[in-house]
Formats: structure tokens, C-alpha cells, sequence
């Protein structure tokens, strides 16, 4: 069913919930996506898992760290550009982001609820002090090449990096913000996500449960046919410009 994007003016509340696809267009692999996917040449449970960096950190460390500095050269796109710029055209924008990337706040936005945490944090493996985001990328970081982790300063233990590794709890009060703003929105806009990992992809049903509009945004969409659910299929870079155009003309 059509979007009509007046339903974006009108509305008094939006959540924007993004995921992977919301960075592509900016140079970022995807996870799952089978052609940039990156899961395509490692084994996920040796990269993303606590049990992975016991192992062997350096190989976890230097992976991350790859990832960082790719996200350190790339740029925001038109997508996290746009949703920066909806957040001053309605009353009230939440956007909450399962990617670990910095691209959101680059573009402007602010207070990002990040619910799987960021890669420009780190945190002590053994004391979990917490290192900001003032890591210089060290030398090698581009190569891929594995790294040992720094250590901390406090107890010198391994610092890890700041993002939530699977079979790990999301951040407590993140993610009940997150639920919190999809209850209470009346448009809830879901850019560049498979919907396949919990509990952040139940996020658009609570908003859709409690009576908002959804709207799926991403090149492979399938919506449920739900009167208020809907799929604009296409790229987040050039649906979302397009939309608030529509909207806000
Ligand atoms: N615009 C919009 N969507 C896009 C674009 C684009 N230019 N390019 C790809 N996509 C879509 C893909 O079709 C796919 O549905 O983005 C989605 C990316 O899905 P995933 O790679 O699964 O990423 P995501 O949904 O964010 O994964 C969720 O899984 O691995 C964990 O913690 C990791 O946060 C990640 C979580």
C-alpha cells in the first residue's frame, strides 16, 4: 500500500530505527547482506563473541579496528543526512540505531540510542572501566591485520571493544527507552535492517502494536499487509531525501 507522505508531516512523534542498510551507502559492509555481507569470510562466532576474543584477542581487536578506521574514512550519506534534518521538521524524533558505526551523530544527530553499543568506545575486558572515544587509530588498523588490544590503565587488563557481542544483554536502559519510544510514536520508520536479530527487531511490531504507522524502508522489503504497515522499497540514500521533500515541499 502507498505511503502518503503526508502522514510524515502529520505526525506528532516519529521514531526512525535503523540498522546496516542505513550505512551502506557510505561505504559500510552489511552483515547479512549476501553480497557485501560480511559474514561471508569469517566465521561470526569467532569475530562477534566474548568467546572469540578470549581466544584470541588480537584477531578480534584487529578486526574491529579494521572496522573502525573504514568508518573513520567514510562519510555520513544522504540517508543519515535526511533523518538529521527530520528531526527539526516534527515536534519530536526518536532515533534508535542497531549499528555501532558514529555516522548518525556526524550528520547531526542527536542523543542516538545506540542498542548494540558503539566501536568508537572501548571498555576494560577485566575491570570494564570504560576508554572514550579518544583510541587514535593505531598503525596497521586499515590492513585488517590482527592487533593486540591496548591494555588499561587502571588494572591492566585487555580492553575490548564497546559493542554487544552475541549472547550478550543489550544496555538495560537503551533498550527500554527504545520500547518505550515505539509505544508511545505514531510513525515509526524502519531504514535498512533485516529484522532478524532480538530483541531489536521487535521494535517496529511494539510500535505497530500500540497504534502507530509503519514503514518499511529498504531495497529488499516484503510488508505483513497490515493496514498501517507499509514498504517503500528502494535505497535509504535516495527514498528518505525523496520522502521528506514530499513531505515538508
Ligand atoms: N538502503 C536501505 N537498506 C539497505 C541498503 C540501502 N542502501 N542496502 C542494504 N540494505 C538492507 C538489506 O536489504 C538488509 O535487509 O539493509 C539490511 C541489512 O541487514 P543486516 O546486514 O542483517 O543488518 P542489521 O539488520 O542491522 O543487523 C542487525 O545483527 O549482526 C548483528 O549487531 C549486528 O546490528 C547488527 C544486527
Amino acid at each position: 500500500m502507498h505511503f502518503d507522505p503526508r502522514l510524515l508531516a502529520d505526525a506528532r512523534h516519529v521514531v526512525v530505527f535503523t540498522g546496516a542498510g542505513v550505512s551502506a551507502e557510505s561505504g559500510i559492509a552489511t552483515f547479512r547482506d549476501k553480497l557485501t555481507g560480511l559474514w561471508e569470510r569469517f566465521d561470526p562466532a569467532q569475530l562477534a563473541s566474548a568467546e572469540g576474543f578470549r581466544r584470541d584477542p588480537a584477531l578480534i581487536w584487529g578486526w574491529y579496528e579494521m572496522r573502525r578506521a573504514g568508518i573513520a574514512d567514510a562519510r555520513p550519506n544522504p540517508a543519515h543526512l535526511a533523518i538529521a534534518e527530520l528531526a527539526t521538521r516534527v515536534p519530536q524524533l526518536t532515533l534508535i540505531t542497531q549499528n555501532v558505526d558514529d555516522l548518525h551523530e556526524r550528520a547531526g544527530s542527536h542523543d542516538v540510542i545506540h542498542l548494540h553499543g558503539r566501536l568508537d568506545a572501548a571498555r576494560c575486558l577485566a575491570c570494564a572501566r570504560s576508554v572514550s572515544s579518544a583510541l587514535a587509530l593505531p598503525e596497521g588498523a586499515r590492513d585488517g591485520k590482527r592487533i593486540e588490544p591496548p591494555r588499561c590503565a587502571e588494572c591492566d587488563g585487555p580492553l575490548r571493544p564497546g559493542v554487544v557481542w552475541f549472547g550478550e544483554s543489550l544496555p538495560e536502559q537503551a533498550l527500554s527507552r527504545a520500547f518505550l519510544a515505539a509505544a508511545e510514536c505514531d510513525l515509526l520508520l524502519s531504514v535498512g535492517t533485516s529484522g532478524v536479530v532480538q530483541p531489536a527487531a521487535l521494535i517496529p511490531g511494539v510500535a505497530l502494536e500500540a497504534g502507530a504507522r509503519v514503514v518499511h524502508i529498504n531495497p529488499q522489503v516484503s510488508g505483513s499487509g497490515h493496514a498501517r504497515e507499509f514498504a517503500i522499497a528502494g535505497k535509504a540514500g535516495e527514498v528518505l531525501p525523496r520522502l521528506l521533500s514530499e513531505a515538508f515541499a
